[in-house]
């Protein structure tokens, strides 16, 4: 029995103020972490103001990108070990926007994923394929794809602790989701891959989130399929009551 694992993913969203007030807010509302792991993965300058602010709560605190070196001459970019010193639990890595806008490679995405495992931290990987994929019946294919490369060079116990996200490009933000039978096809394809590369017993264990228009209404039969073990939710985790419910969902 894998536990779910519901991730907000606030992009850059939300002012200082907005984050730690939503923050203090959710805080002591969080049901155990034992039930769900409940994540906020926020924008970077906000980090170790609200990992304080979760400290010794249910809510565990994520970025939503770094770079995979621990230093050098990167300009605005954010290092693993620096992530890791202000003790941040999760990083989102590889998500559709970070591909698309700023030419993140399936190359970099696994060293990402390598410098995230190397800090303690645990990657949450993003694939998904654009609309025109899925119309040329290529999901699979260019999923698979992208889990192969993120998942390259690892050892088992290192596999098992990450988590995937499976995001089609063409359902996020757009209120389009994919319906929970597709979500879950899709998900089974990206555990046989697990599985093919890491045997059963990691592909058992590896959680696999579905992202694109999660709210609270369609949460529940998403999460009730064999293969989607919890959420990475983009417009419905920046409001607090939203959220909550999502919690109480899983
Ligand atoms: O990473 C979450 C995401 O891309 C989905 O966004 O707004 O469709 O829930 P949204």
């Amino acid at each position: 029995m894998r536990k779910p694992i519901i991730a907000g993913n606030w992009k850059m969203y939300k002012t200082f103020d907005e984050a730690t007030e939503f923050v203090e807010a959710v805080r002591d509302k969080i049901p155990s972490e034992e039930i769900v792991d409940a994540v906020i993965c926020a924008p970077a300058l906000y980090l170790p103001t609200l990992v304080d602010i979760a400290f010794e709560t249910d809510l565990a605190i994520g970025a939503q990108n770094m770079h995979f070196e621990n230093e050098g001459a990167f300009t605005g970019e954010i290092s693993p070990a620096q992530l890791s010193a202000v003790n941040v639990d999760y990083v989102i890595i590889g998500h559709s926007e970070r591909r698309e806008y700023f030419n993140e490679t399936d190359e970099a995405v696994n060293k990402k994923v390598r410098a995230a495992m190397n800090h303690g931290i645990v990657p949450i990987i993003c694939c998904g394929e654009t609309l025109e994929e899925r119309e040329a019946n290529q999901t699979e294919q260019k999923v698979e794809k992208q889990v192969k490369a993120a998942l390259d060079g690892f050892t088992v116990e290192e596999v098992e602790h990450m988590v995937i996200a499976y995001e089609p490009i063409w359902a996020i933000g757009t209120g389009k989701t994919a319906t929970a039978d597709d979500a879950n096809t899709v998900c089974g394809a990206i555990r046989n891959v697990v599985e093919e590369l890491y045997g059963r017993d990691t592909s058992e264990k590896i959680r696999i989130q579905y992202g694109g228009s999660v709210k609270p209404e369609n949460i529940k039969e998403l999460l009730s399929k064999e293969h989607i073990d919890g959420a990475l939710v983009g417009g419905a985790s920046l409001q607090v009551d939203s959220y909550l419910k999502l919690l109480e969902a899983a």
